[in-house]
């Protein structure tokens, strides 16, 4: 499954090991024309998360892509601490190659907003991994740019499921709540991608055997990442693929059920910040309550064992 025809993509994360699995995805699946890298703090600070995104892309022999540093923190409160779920290196301690080309000297916001400009309207899509700062950023400083988005597909928040780090907090949307309750009232095409579905995308160790027997280097990397994400934890059964989803929606959208919610973002900073509430008077937001768990994964199997070869790691 690909989509109609390749679509402008900004990919905007902060790799991490999730991020690097749904990278690795948009790089090897056709239906993506991806313009660039945005990188955000999060998982782990802006030097590390830039310095992986240049490293995927050395690993995939594409630094035809460029790569921009965005936001070191959130808009207007202090920044989560690394999560040891990532490793030291944000990356699970994978082998990948260091990147030859150099992030850019522009910062991702600026870039992101010029390039906006210089596409027709609506043929850009925004695929947003990571905490919403640079695409807040963006809303604030350059709305101009930022209505001419096609579309922003978001991992975060969590409508009916417990969250991740508060009881209703999903870490994306609480490390910069001010930045996510900005995008929500946006009015942009905004498609919520919470943890309601993803943590019904599961990868199993079976699943894992079988992306490395399959031997190609996209896949077998996969499975190196996905791999070490059992490593650092607590359930060892299975593993959440929560941004691979972000990806495997624009492919396949028909795997998810969507439904239009009206919603509000808690900006306290107490242990609801960054939570989501469904309330009249909240913005309307396409947001991604149900999936075929095992289509989806089907999927990225798919979209991974089928990429031929990889040039640098031929
Ligand atoms: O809650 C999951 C999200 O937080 C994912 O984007 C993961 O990479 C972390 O950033
Ligand atoms: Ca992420």
């Amino acid at each position: 499954m690909t989509l109609a025809k390749p679509r402008l993509t900004v990919i905007d994360t902060d790799p991490g090991i999730d991020d690097a699995i749904g990278i690795l995805l948009a790089l090897a699946s056709p239906g993506f024309s991806i313009a660039g890298i945005t990188t955000v703090a999060g998982n782990i600070g802006i030097e590390t998360t830039m310095r992986n995104a240049g490293r995927l892309l050395a690993f995939a022999n594409r630094e035809d892509i460029p790569v921009f540093r965005g936001a070191a923190a959130p808009l207007s409160r202090v920044g989560p601490e690394p999560l040891n779920l990532h490793g030291e290196d944000g990356i699970g301690g994978v082998a990948l190659p260091e990147p030859a080309r150099l992030p850019e000297s522009r910062h991702a916001v600026e870039w992101l907003a010029d390039f906006l400009m210089e596409q027709p309207a609506g043929m850009v899509d925004v695929l947003a991994l990571g905490p919403l700062t640079n695409l807040a950023r963006l809303i604030v400083e350059r709305p101009e740019a930022a209505r001419r988005i096609g579309r922003i597909i978001a991992m975060g928040g969590a409508i009916h499921e417990h969250g991740n780090v508060g009881p209703r907090s999903e870490f994306n949307l609480w490390a910069d709540p001010d930045a996510a309750a900005v995008a929500v009232a946006s009015g942009l095409s905004l498609v919520l991608v919470p943890l309601d579905v993803t943590r019904r995308v599961r990868a199993t160790r079976e699943f894992v055997q079988t992306l490395a027997a399959d031997g190609k280097p996209m896949a077998v990397m996969v499975g190196s990442l996905i791999e070490s994400y059992f490593e650092a934890a607590t359930n060892r059964e299975s593993r959440p693929l929560h941004d691979p989803c972000v990806m495997l929606y624009a492919i396949a959208p028909e795997l998810f059920r969507i439904e239009e919610l009206r919603l509000s973002v808690d900006t306290g900073s107490g242990e609801m910040a960054g939570a989501l509430t469904i309330s009249p008077d909240g913005s309307p937001v396409q947001v991604a309550l149900g999936v075929n768990g095992s289509e989806a994964l089907d999927l990225l199997a798919q979209c991974l064992t089928a990429v031929s070869t990889n040039a640098s790691i031929e």
